[in-house]
């Protein structure tokens, strides 16, 4: 045992010492590390399902961020097949544990451990792990490479990586979709992110990596922690490689999911953080926003415009200008009148069309109803004097609602309950939930709120200047329409003190007394120390539990408690709340958008690979970036490429910052002819994507495919991020060169047809360069092997569009057979008394539609396939229309989706 404990700690030496961080700070202290003694295991206890053990420091403590941990337990549940729990945490329970309310725990299966796919290695002196797939020996993870440090403000677990890992998730970030995996440091620390910078913690955190080993298997590891860490890929100059977690809170409280394929993984993950929330049909629809619309009048021009321009807008939103003085839960009484406010809205509904607001965080800390009620109710963050803790957001001197805190959901749904009232408030569709990372401007503990609010000068009063697009009559809206000028007081507030909060100890709500501001180990959050430009991470939330671990979880509870008054505002219907910031399993409730970007090309780009991990990986189905960009101002040739690009990915909003220029789709004629080829196609294909979402909130299937996910085995795909499979069928290869008319892409070694011509093409695993694309243009195959439901034709309303007969497109595999699947239910119920579940194949030149068809439609909405066009035809067949030049066979129905049906060609 001795012996083993040298070779060990020799080996622990060279490697610390090779193994170049990435960060200065750390890779000096680093080399300390090797002083740490590690720990023994003893008590070793195995059921037929699971495994505990004690863990005792094995030495001298090395306190080398703060102190050694002297007891720790080892807890291993085979909680299914494919899923193994492992958790390490100290013995007298301080060290924090994430809250049941912020993720749920799956239940446990208690699969006997000779069932499982997985396999657990406990090596006892010195204490590490591995964890093997047991069908091909494949070790997943072994952390044999470094001692387990286990501190009181720093937790370091090491696994060995197979060379050149192929790494992906550990969202958020605007790095490579594949990680590089020599040297690169994921910081998971929720921030307000402008331009979302690459290398940096950006607005949420997901704790949770896919392995892809091609036909080796794929994996997935989901440390629950929330606390703010680093995960470290290096590569040391010997070639060996590692994967290192380096947490300044928390415990090690690890999901490993055995995959084998890269969306089993993801399921799986679902069925830890839960499956995606089911979003209403039309929010597929094309979203319009901007932060500086004026005034109610200019909201509604923006509208008008894009009627007579002749682009399907389907719901327009309003940023922090509608408010009074930036408060939330008010507007302001001149440029945002309720009255008006109200006209705007039911003129939108009437046309079918919807609305949505946006709310802050911050509750501005003066005498206004919404903060009163608040302050009364107890529902604000407390400085240690237990007063209101106090920052800056938008409107000022703000409070921080505690979303631990039981009362501050229901205050939150009475505040929504009022304001946006259906008979005398503003009835809004959805909801925005901006700035809940939480933004503060107050740089640090030492700002004083109040003068840092004067300094900047905030709120802004509003400007007398000239009102764009005032004055002119707005068609389609009431004659209300007209501008008027503004003005408003504050009181003071009330500072009453409420009681402090106590510290708790032994319930896993973290150590009490720590280094609050700088840690030993610097995490490096891009946006300086931990309590800078947020919520001081030294405040105890009501449970006792702290800012410090929970920061990261407060734009997942202020989205989660937005949510649950959605629901309970209107019961009936399914919410839509979008979040800047969100945590793992924040998919089941919300949706999110990439925060703010710019308008250039490179993060036309990152928006794709952001994407790809949200959605494949992060179960957040609903996402997207500011189409057009939000930062800087847009011009003409990448807005077109991006309206194009956004009508492929699943949240399609365009939206900018006040000081950018205009960039609604009608403002260049090449843009508003992208716009209407990109939203005509998308409507066709909304039921398609529907039909996706659908599937993966019940089987956890990402509606949004990276290559490899689909081609697991073709190693060409592993760093694909720059194309992706819309659905399971349709790849989509945009122009991603500035200023280019040109796109080099991958096929697959797979047959594919081109999406506009249906022209076939046999892919032979090697890039295909496509010249000659229009400022309109957007290469999209059809993969072989599917059936894509169309609607008929596009509408301007995703309402008016669900009247629209449908028509299918069979594209046939190599092997002569297609399959694909269409979802029906009315669109915007909770409950769904009558859904269609349709499943088509075509086989041997016979098509067929089966499965459930309850669904009869309502209001006009048409259930009827009107035809049925099999691509990659090279004869005309028995019945049907052959069109030699596009080698297809269209046959003609109508066949209703109410019984199963089919033919022969
Ligand atoms: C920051 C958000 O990211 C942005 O989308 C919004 O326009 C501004 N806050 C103003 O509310």
């Amino acid at each position: 045992m001795f012996k083993r404990l040298l070779v060990t700690l020799t080996a622990c030496s060279r490697l610390a010492s090779a193994v170049p961080f990435p960060q200065s700070g750390v890779s000096v202290q680093a080399s300390n590390l090797d002083a740490c003694p590690g720990y023994s295991a003893s008590n070793v206890v195995k059921t037929d399902s699971t495994l505990t053990a004690d863990l005792s420091l094995a030495g001298t403590a090395c306190n080398i961020y703060s102190e050694d941990l002297e007891e720790l337990k080892l807890l291993v549940e085979y909680q299914s097949n494919e899923r193994l729990h492992i958790k390490i945490y100290d013995a007298g329970l301080n060290a924090y544990q994430v809250q049941e309310e912020v993720l749920p725990r799956p239940k446990n299966g208690n699969t006997a451990s000779s069932d499982a796919a997985l396999q657990f290695d406990i090596v006892e002196q010195p204490f590490s792990f591995k964890v093997t797939r047991k069908e091909n020996g494949e070790v997943l993870f072994d952390t044999s490479a470094a001692s387990l440090v286990f501190e009181r403000q720093y937790v370091r677990l090491r696994t060995s990586m197979p060379k050149d890992p192929n790494v992906y998730g550990l969202g958020e970030h605007s790095d490579s979709f594949r990680f590089h995996t020599d040297s690169y440091n994921r910081v998971l620390f929720a921030a307000e992110s402008p331009n979302i910078p690459n290398n940096s913690n950006l607005y949420g955190t997901h704790p949770v990596y896919f392995d892809h080993r091609g036909d080796r298997g794929t994996h997935g590891v989901f440390l629950v922690n929330s606390s703010p860490m680093n995960v470290v890929l290096t590569k040391t100059e010997s070639g060996d490689q590692y994967l290192e977690y380096n947490t300044i809170g928390g415990i090690m409280d690890f999901y490993f999911m055995a995959g084998k394929q890269p969306a089993d993984v993801s399921k799986q993950y679902a069925d830890i953080v839960g499956y995606p929330a089911m979003f209403p049909y039309w929010a597929f629809g094309f979203h319009q926003c901007k932060y500086g619309y004026w005034d109610v009048n200019m909201v509604a021009e923006v509208v008008a415009n894009y009627s007579t321009a002749g682009i399907p807008l389907e719901v327009m939103w309003t940023d922090i200008d509608y408010m009074n003085l930036r408060q939330d839960f008010t507007t302001d009484p001149d440029r945002f009148p309720v009255t008006k406010m109200r006209e705007l809205v039911s003129t939108l509904h009437e046309r079918d069309q919807r609305y949505i607001l946006i709310l802050d965080p911050g509750v501005h800390a003066v005498d206004y109803d919404t903060y009163n009620k608040g302050h009364e109710m107890d529902v604000f963050l407390k400085a240690a004097d237990g007063t209101d803790l106090l920052g800056v957001q938008w409107p000022g001197e703000v409070a921080w609602p505690d979303w631990f805190h039981p009362n501050t959901a229901q205050w939150w749904t009475e505040e929504m309950q009022a304001a946006f009232d259906a008979d005398s408030g503003i009835d809004i569709d959805g909801i925005w939930v901006d700035m809940n990372e939480a933004s503060n401007f107050c740089a640090d503990q030492n700002c004083n709120p109040r003068q840092k609010a004067i300094d900047d000068g905030i709120p802004p009063k509003p400007a007398n200047s000239p009102r764009p697009n005032t004055g002119r009559p707005i068609p389609g809206f009431p004659n209300s329409f007209q501008p008027s000028s503004t003005g408003s007081s504050l009181k003071s507030r009330d500072t009453k003190a409420l009681s402090p909060r106590q510290d708790v100890w032994g319930q896993s709500k973290g150590f009490p007394d720590r280094e609050w501001f700088n840690p030993k180990y610097d995490i490096k959050s891009h946006r300086g120390n931990l309590t800078s430009l947020t919520i001081y991470t030294n405040t105890t939330n009501y449970d006792g539990t702290w800012q410090y671990d929970t920061h990261s979880l407060y734009g997942h509870m202020m989205a989660l408690t937005t949510q649950q008054s959605m629901v309970t505002r209107r019961p009936a219907l399914r919410p839509f709340v979008l979040t800047r910031s969100t945590w793992a399993g924040s998919g089941r409730k919300v949706a999110h958008w990439f925060g703010d970007n710019e308008s250039s090309w490179e993060h036309y780009r990152t928006s794709i690979r952001q994407m790809l991990s949200f959605v494949a990986m992060h179960q957040m189905p609903m996402v997207g970036s500011d189409v057009c960009g939000f930062n800087g101002n847009a011009d003409e040739y990448m807005c077109a490429r991006w309206a194009l690009l956004g009508a492929f990915q699943p949240f399609y909003r365009n939206h900018a910052a006040d000081n950018a220029r205009t960039q609604e789709f009608y403002q260049w004629p090449l843009v508003a002819t992208a716009a209407q080829k990109a939203i005509a196609t998308r409507y066709k294909l909304i039921d398609y994507i529907y039909t996706a979402l659908h599937y993966q909130t019940t089987t956890g299937a990402p509606m949004i495919n990276p290559m490899f996910f689909l081609y697991p085995n073709d190693t060409n795909t592993f760093a694909i991020q720059e194309q992706w499979f819309y659905g399971d069928a349709l790849l989509v290869s945009p122009v991603t060169t500035d200023y280019s008319d040109t796109v080099t892409y991958y096929l697959p070694d797979d047959v594919f047809y081109n999406y506009w011509t249906y022209a076939k093409y046999e892919g032979r695993g090697i890039n295909v360069t496509e010249t000659n694309l229009t400022y309109t243009d957007i290469p999209v195959h059809i993969r072989g092997g599917t059936i894509i439901p169309h609607r008929a034709n596009s509408a301007n309303t995703t309402k008016a569009l669900r009247s629209e007969e449908f028509y299918l497109v069979v594209a046939p595999g190599r092997d002569g057979k297609a399959a694909g699947r269409l979802y029906l239910d009315e669109g915007e119920m909770v409950q769904q008394d009558r859904v269609s579940e349709i499943e088509f194949s075509f086989e041997g030149g016979t098509f067929s539609a089966g499965g459930s068809f309850a669904y009869a439609g309502a209001d006009g909405e048409s259930v009827t396939v009107a035809s049925v066009v099999v691509l990659g035809r090279e004869q005309a067949g028995a019945t049907g229309t052959f069109d030699a030049e596009k080698g297809t066979i269209e046959v003609s129905g109508p066949w209703e989706l109410s019984g199963d049906w089919g033919f022969e060609i």
